[in-house]
């Protein structure tokens, strides 16, 4: 019998069944939207200060000049450019091999494909050596990754003190999990083998990391997306923040957990 949940996998044979899905879906993705490669990125830290989905990481990350930086599941390649325009030297890969594609015309487009290394693999076992990157990256991926067989390998592949910054998607609000599964909204992508995080499943990615520290964003104000406002509504940001500081057990109904891990 095929494995539906990618985190009940035995083994990377398990695996391909969901391989399969999920490159199919993304290269459809990737194909429909390889004309926005064109569009000319900030930098990292510019966009991610001011992101609703990346609060903390630039802090977090410090300065990226030469440093070696892994990207994990790197999709059109947005954050990839970002990330070689704040001067780091980054390796890319995603399952897909068009959003590689995408990744690397969108490099080249805001001229920084010299210091960007691009790679077609899977986030269960990537083909690089011990202690290569002082930092990892991934937006909206770990979700897709059996935890597993892919924390080891970001563990492995960081140096020591290396630190590891994701922003995720979590999966603990059953009326969220509902509009995600039937309900359209704007610039909604069609479900694939992904699976949004639990505290399970981000304890589980915590576990070979000396230290982890998750924060949960977007309470009430995670319907600034299903209205398409397309910008922060501040009455709404100010009503979570008041909320998730007097109730903690509201943060595991929110949209969205950055998470952050080092070596
Ligand atoms: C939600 S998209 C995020 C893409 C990109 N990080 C962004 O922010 O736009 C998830 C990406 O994970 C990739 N992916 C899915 N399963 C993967 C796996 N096992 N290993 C590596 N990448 C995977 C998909 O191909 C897709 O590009």
């Amino acid at each position: 019998m095929p494995v539906k949940d990618f985190r009940k996998a035995e083994s990377r044979d398990d695996l391909r069944p969901i391989y399969q899905v999920e490159q199919k879906k993304w290269n459809a993705v990737a194909h429909d939207k390889m004309a926005g490669t064109q569009n000319i990125e900030p930098d990292f830290h510019t966009y991610a200060r001011k992101s609703t989905t990346l609060p903390g990481i630039s802090e977090f990350l410090g300065d990226l000049t030469g440093k070696r930086v892994l990207e994990v599941g790197c999709g059109l390649g947005r954050s990839t450019s970002m990330l070689a325009k704040s001067g780091a030297e980054v390796f890319a890969f995603d399952i897909s091999s068009v959003s590689v594609c995408a990744t690397g015309k969108r490099a080249e487009n805001n001229g920084v494909d010299d210091r960007v290394r691009l790679f077609v693999a899977a986030g269960e076992e990537i083909p690089l050596k011990d202690g290569s990157f002082d930092v990892i990256f991934g937006k909206g991926v770990l979700h897709h990754i059996n935890a597993r067989m892919g924390a080891p390998e970001l563990h492995r592949l960081l140096k020591p003190g290396g630190k590891a910054a994701f922003s995720e998607p979590l999966g603990m609000n059953p009326v969220l999990d509902f509009v995600r599964d039937y309900v359209p909204y704007p610039h909604k992508t069609p479900r694939g083998a992904d699976i949004p995080l639990t505290y399970k499943d981000i304890n589980d990615w915590g576990k070979p990391f000396s230290r982890i520290e998750c924060c949960e964003l977007q309470f009430l104000s995670m319907i600034e997306r299903g209205f398409g406002f397309g910008k922060r509504v501040m009455w709404l940001r100010r009503l979570d923040n008041f909320l998730l500081a007097r109730i903690p057990f509201l943060r595991r109904f929110c949209r969205y957990a950055v998470i952050m891990m080092e070596k």
